[in-house]
């Protein structure tokens, strides 16, 4: 990693509250972005509440909204506030991703350290942080060292954000588990998240309010998109936001713990994760938002040359179509010895690196819909038909890594216990990536995956494979919060609902507009595993009730919009062979030097050029919605003097999502820098583009 440029904070101290912000209370301090657009402003209420409020340009982004905590033990820190202290600082650097969506990340904000205490005996103390950047606003609080206080216990988090609009949402609801659900997309005011519970997945759902999960995203009616998050999410519980209709207010819901009966503990002194407001005039530039990243620590790694970014192929859709099962006693076990060679040979043909294996370890038998889940996985222990050390043997030999998978079913205990184990045999075989899995109610009962003991879990998952030289791509996670950028070996999660709800929920899948969607939405936290790429469309004859809602070229385009440096090649091999459309696949690249946003409108399309890093090939995935759309697509950013291969893999004349997904067409053409390429999108469509520089 290397930094490019580090220009130490300038500081300046302020001392003095500044004039009045309204009748009932006094600005302590005002700060904006280094290019001015936005500003911030805390203030204190006539009785001592602390409070802020968000405008871009002259319009107000968050209306006056307030600060409390409630502690078990302690009274609540809500009033009686008094302004210590208020300090400005600026900060710019550039940093390097080790991999991701570019090389060059740009991290330029102002910032304000307001100290606040109580104007009581006890005069208990609160920081509260805030960082304005060109792309939107990170706040925190900071719990300082002070008398006679060791810990804090909090019962919740009153973080306060008044909307100053009735803007359109879309929004998945505040669930304590998971993310797998389907974006809704309604005004601010028609948020009814409860309606949402009972829904369908393969972890269970906890939905006590009506909340949202973050990111939830926004757009206001005069054009303005605003999405909410966290970012470094450490040590603490998770973020979800409720929802008060009337009053057009969101207020944080801190994710709890029935067993401990508080939400967070900590030692002081403690900062809270930051809390996100990402603003940008067109949609796309909430896409090329470094906000959630540049709010987090830098690389605490360092290289990680053992991670090899990769497209990968597994033991893995057979399950999720029926064609074979993870578990031995079946009959039909998917992860057998010569199967997995089968696959390797298949990738190494073509260019894939990695082979995950599913359904390897003994324990299948009891995995799901069990309360005694705990001892059941051993993480080590294999399936009599297969040969672990043979699979990775073989693998290396031909070029393809093995990707360990190690399911838990939620008994996290069970998984604590044996990490060091099971990383040690990865160690021993030189396996560098694993896919880790929480399928199901967390065990002990009353922990919920977004709590501050789960968080705290995946968080020593991860600096543990750090510890073997292992990366972690986990499903049912912890939502992405940035931490990528302090442990890169975070390569790359699910937390959203992914491909495989399209080969077996009963609610019909994921409609064509999910991936438009979660483009502007779950995609700002960070990498996704979807496992994209499905040829076989209709999923006959193996799934007659399911199929995918998307075009042929639809699949492909995802290769490029969604970011992350690992990317399945899920299908049945033999819906590969011989397809003219899988060299896109081949040739598509997953991680970038420089990546743009195209065009793009939340729910309905976007168009993203990504180019590969370390040459000059670039690539554009284009999809749309259930509706059709013609784009007019400039190729200014390419080089100039440079000529490029056009291989453009679209849409035929006929294709449609519903009843014929499988219809494309490919061109080619020579290009520059001057040319337009005219897509048409079907129903459900896409396009993806490969620009290779013809030398
Ligand atoms: C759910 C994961 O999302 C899926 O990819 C995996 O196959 C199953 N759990 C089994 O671990
Ligand atoms: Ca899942």
């Amino acid at each position: 990693m290397k930094r490019f440029h580090l220009s130490l904070a300038v500081f300046f101290g302020m001392f003095l509250l500044i004039a009045c912000q309204s009748n009932h209370s006094k600005t302590i301090g005002t700060l904006s972005s280094p290019e001015k657009n936005i500003t911030a402003s805390l203030f204190l209420t006539d009785d001592g509440q602390p409070g802020y409020l968000v405008k871009y340009k002259n319009t107000t982004v968050i209306d006056s909204s307030l600060f409390a905590f409630d502690f078990k033990d302690a009274k609540p820190m809500k009033s009686g506030f008094m302004a210590k202290d208020v300090a400005f600082s600026n900060y710019s650097e550039r940093w390097e991703m080790p991999w991701g969506e570019k090389r060059e990340v740009k991290n330029e904000y102002n910032e304000m350290l307001v100290q606040l205490a109580e104007d009581t005996i006890e005069g208990r103390m609160m920081n509260i942080h805030f960082k304005v950047f060109d792309d939107g606003v990170g706040f925190r609080f900071e719990f300082p060292q002070q008398k006679g206080k060791d810990d804090l216990t909090i019962l919740d988090e009153h973080t306060q954000f008044k909307l100053a609009g009735d803007h359109t949402t879309w929004w998945i609801p505040g669930d304590w588990d998971i993310y797998e659900h389907l974006y809704n997309t309604s005004r601010f005011s028609e948020i009814d998240a409860l309606s949402k519970r009972g829904h369908e997945s393969l972890a269970q759902t906890h939905i006590p309010e009506n909340a949202v999960n973050t990111p939830v995203t926004m757009r206001t009616d005069e054009g303005l998109h605003i999405s909410f998050h966290e970012a470094n999410l450490t040590d603490y519980a998770g973020m979800t936001l409720k929802i008060d209709t009337e009053n057009l207010l969101m207020e944080s819901e801190l994710v709890g713990s029935d067993r401990l009966g508080y939400k967070v503990k900590r030692q002081l002194p403690f900062a809270t994760p930051w809390r996100t407001i990402q603003i940008s005039e067109s949609a796309g530039g909430l896409i090329e938002s470094d906000l959630i990243v540049n709010l987090n620590e830098p690389n605490k790694l360092g290289d990680i040359p053992w991670f090899t970014p990769m497209k990968y192929v597994g033991i893995w859709w057979d399950m999720h179509l029926g064609t074979k099962t993870w578990d031995y006693a079946s009959g039909n076990h998917g992860a057998t010895t010569q199967y997995a060679k089968d696959l390797i040979d298949f990738a190494s043909e073509n260019g894939l690196r990695g082979i995950l294996v599913e359904g390897w370890n003994t324990g299948w038998e009891h995995w799901i819909g069990f309360e005694d889940r705990e001892g059941v996985f051993d993480f080590v222990t294999p399936y009599p038909d297969y040969d672990l050390k043979e699979v990775v043997r073989y693998g290396k030999e031909k070029g393809v890594d093995l990707i360990m998978h190690h399911e838990t079913s939620a008994a996290v205990r069970t998984y604590d216990q044996q990490l060091d184990t099971a990383f040690k045999l990865m160690q021993s075989l030189g396996i560098h990536a694993v896919k880790t899995g929480y399928v199901g109610k967390i065990i002990p009962k009353g922990e919920y995956h977004h709590g501050q003991w789960m968080v705290n879990h995946y968080r020593k998952v991860l600096e543990t494979a750090a510890q073997y030289n292992i990366a972690v791509n986990a499903h049912e996670p912890i939502k992405a919060t940035g931490i990528r950028r302090t442990y890169p070996n975070a390569i790359a999660r699910e937390g959203l609902r992914g491909q495989e709800f399209n080969a077996w929920s009963a609610d019909g899948g994921n409609p064509p507009e999910h991936l438009p969607i979660v483009a502007f939405t779950r995609m700002l936290a960070g990498p996704i595993d979807f496992t994209p790429g499905i040829f076989n469309l209709t999923l006959k004859p193996h799934k007659e009730n399911n199929q995918i809602n998307t075009t042929l070229a639809h699949q492909l385009a995802l290769y490029v919009v969604i970011n992350s440096p690992v990317q399945m090649v899920p299908d049945l091999t033999q819906y590969y062979e011989g397809h003219p459309a899988f060299q896109f696949i081949r040739d598509v690249p997953v991680i970038w030097e420089q990546s743009k946003v195209l065009n793009g409108e939340i729910g309905d399309f976007v168009t993203i050029a990504r180019r590969e890093r370390g040459s000059n090939n670039w690539f554009i995935g284009s999809i749309t919605d259930e509706n059709p759309r013609n784009f007019s697509i400039k190729l200014d950013f390419l080089d100039s003097e440079k000529k490029y291969q056009a291989i453009v893999y679209k849409d035929g004349k006929t294709a449609h999502w519903a009843n014929n997904p499988g219809a494309y067409d490919i061109e080619e053409k020579v290009i520059g820098s001057a040319s337009t390429i005219e897509l048409s999108l079907a129903p459900g469509g896409g396009a993806a583009i490969s620009l290779m520089e013809i030398k």
